[in-house]
């Protein structure tokens, strides 16, 4: 009924332009699967019977569409889903783990970038991903780039909404502080500028996650100043070579390196044959240096001479190249690797911590057994600090900013969904052997590392409830984000398992 119902009222608006462009895609047709797959980041939803499907999928091809999407909506009772990348953790933005018949508006086809190089400015389509943006950014210029994410293929609709960071996040912020106007379409198809929308609404789509507040479709960007050629290097250490120390002094030496020093840390297991039970922990450090490789030395040394950096763990980039790095890519590939929107991924399971006083050593050794307990366990550590310590936490929604030293995100990947109880419990039971060592009241979690396991809305009161996952994600900002929530949506009608109620 509520197909039928969209689908009538899609037509009658836009009559013959809905078959000049395909934009509406029933479970009937031939390309809802591949469709519906083509963003699908996680598979754990991927072919999961268990996994509700939505009803219709909407490409939209101008505003104009969405706003007929959201009427039509709201008329015959779909919930409404916007997928930009389709990178969310728990799929959020094309399941609904509640059964609630819905729709997806994707964005792929909104997803042009306009540089100003004049301005030092962009505009981006929230359907593009930070792989074009990097991209059309290089097109233009040598010496700017903008601090987003690693992955080439996450969607700018979720990441900038979320926060998103990257390996220029200590010298430059976070994408969504660097993002300077937007347009969304709110609850009442109107199309909104920042003037328009007002601050505090502006507010809350730079980090509050943008499914609770409307469609946004385009961010204005400022570009940020990179040198001609960065530094990079990738060094591993297994416990035999004294991971445990060094990692024990990287909690508090990478917070405090200067901004253009970021020195991120992966921890995983590893064969070994001389351990007991063929496996070890092996932590590399990464770092990519705003800099040369003579300047990056001597800091090394002085700050961190146990790390033993020598001039032929070092390579010499230019910063595009540091970012095809950073997304997996040789250095020398062509750039238009990061227009690549297929991707095959993994079914995985992931959490999110911050460190505010280093773990001590007997805690490290903890983790290490328990990571050993996993086939393929991930732990990426990124430090804070820098320009992260001097915004403040009400600045935007995100509110990890002075006083911790890094964030943890846990992940585990596996092969089949069959294995995925035993892999979320094993998850589940790090994350509780974390607790002495991370930060309380509130736990802190980021939103764009979205986990259920935090709690999902379920009822009156909403905002009470919610509480539960909101202090963790936003702290203080929670309240806020909800009474802007209630002005801008106050029937709630942009809703999933972990959107803001209004208060
Ligand atoms: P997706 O389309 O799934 O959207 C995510 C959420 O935002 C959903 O709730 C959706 O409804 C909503 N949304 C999307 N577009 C919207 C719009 N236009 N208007 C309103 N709401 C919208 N993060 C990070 O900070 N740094 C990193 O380096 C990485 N790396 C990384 C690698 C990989 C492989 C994955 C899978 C994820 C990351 N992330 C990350 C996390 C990433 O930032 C997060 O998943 C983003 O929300 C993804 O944005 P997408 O648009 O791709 O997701």
């Amino acid at each position: 009924g509520h197909e039928k119902g969209f689908l009538q009222c899609f037509q009658t608006i836009l009559g013959a332009d809905n078959t000049t462009w395909q934009v509406i895609f029933t479970k009937s047709s031939s390309s809802y699967e591949p469709l519906l797959e083509s963003s699908i980041r996680n598979a754990r939803f991927l072919n999961s019977t268990s996994v509700p499907k939505p009803n219709l999928i909407v490409t939209p091809h101008s505003l104009f569409h969405i706003q007929v999407a959201l009427f039509c909506s709201k008329k015959s009772g779909l919930q409404v889903r916007v997928r930009s990348g389709g990178h969310d953790y728990e799929g959020l933005s094309y399941v609904s783990h509640s059964h609630i018949p819905f729709l997806i508006i994707d964005l792929f086809n909104l997803r042009s970038i306009t540089i100003n190089m004049d301005e030092e400015s962009a505009w981006v389509q929230s359907g593009a991903t930070v792989g074009e943006l990097y991209y059309a950014i290089a097109k233009k210029s040598k010496v700017h780039g903008f601090p987003a994410g690693s992955c080439s293929t996450i969607g700018v609709g979720g990441h900038f909404s979320g926060g998103g960071f990257g390996t220029i996040f200590r010298k430059y912020g976070l994408a969504s502080d660097n993002v300077i106007d937007a347009q969304i379409i709110d609850v009442n198809g109107m199309i909104l500028n920042r003037t328009l929308m007002g601050e505090d609404l502006f507010w809350a789509i730079r980090g509050g996650g943008g499914s609770s507040f409307g469609v946004i479709t385009a961010w204005k960007i400022k570009l940020v100043p990179v040198p001609s050629k960065v530094t990079t290097f990738d060094v591993s250490r297994t416990l035999d070579q004294g991971a445990t120390t060094l990692f024990h002094k990287w909690q508090t030496i990478a917070p405090k390196l200067p901004p253009e020093l970021f020195l991120h840390s992966l921890v995983g297991v590893t064969n070994s044959a001389s351990q007991e039970g063929g496996k070890t922990v092996v932590v590399s450090f990464s770092g990519l240096y705003l800099g040369t490789p003579e300047n990056l030395l001597p800091l090394m040394q002085n700050s961190f001479a146990e790390f033993g950096l020598r001039r032929d763990n070092l390579t010499e980039m230019t910063w595009i190249q540091s970012v095809l790095h950073y997304a997996g890519y040789s250095i020398d590939e062509s750039l238009e690797v990061l227009l690549r929107r297929n991707q095959s991924s993994p079914s995985f399971k992931a959490k999110s911590d911050y460190v505010k006083e280093p773990i001590p050593l007997h805690g490290l050794e903890g983790l290490w057994k328990m990571l050993l307990l996993e086939n393929s366990p991930l732990l990426i550590l990124t430090p804070y600090g820098g320009i992260m310590s001097e915004i403040s936490e009400s600045e935007t929604p995100f509110p990890h900013r002075k006083g911790n030293l890094y964030g943890i995100q846990y992940m585990v990947n596996f092969a089949s969904n069959e294995e995925a109880p035993k892999h979320i419990d094993w998850i589940r039971r790090l994350y509780a052997y974390m607790t002495p060592y991370v930060s309380k009241f509130p736990r802190q979690a980021y939103l764009n590392y979205r986990d259920l396991d935090l709690g999902v809305n379920q009822g009156k009161p909403w905002y009470e409830k919610a509480k539960s996952w909101g202090l963790k994600y936003f702290n203080c900002n929670f309240e806020r984000l909800a009474l802007v929530k209630a002005r801008v949506d106050p029937g709630n009608f942009f809703r999933d398992e972990q959107s803001i109620p209004p208060l």
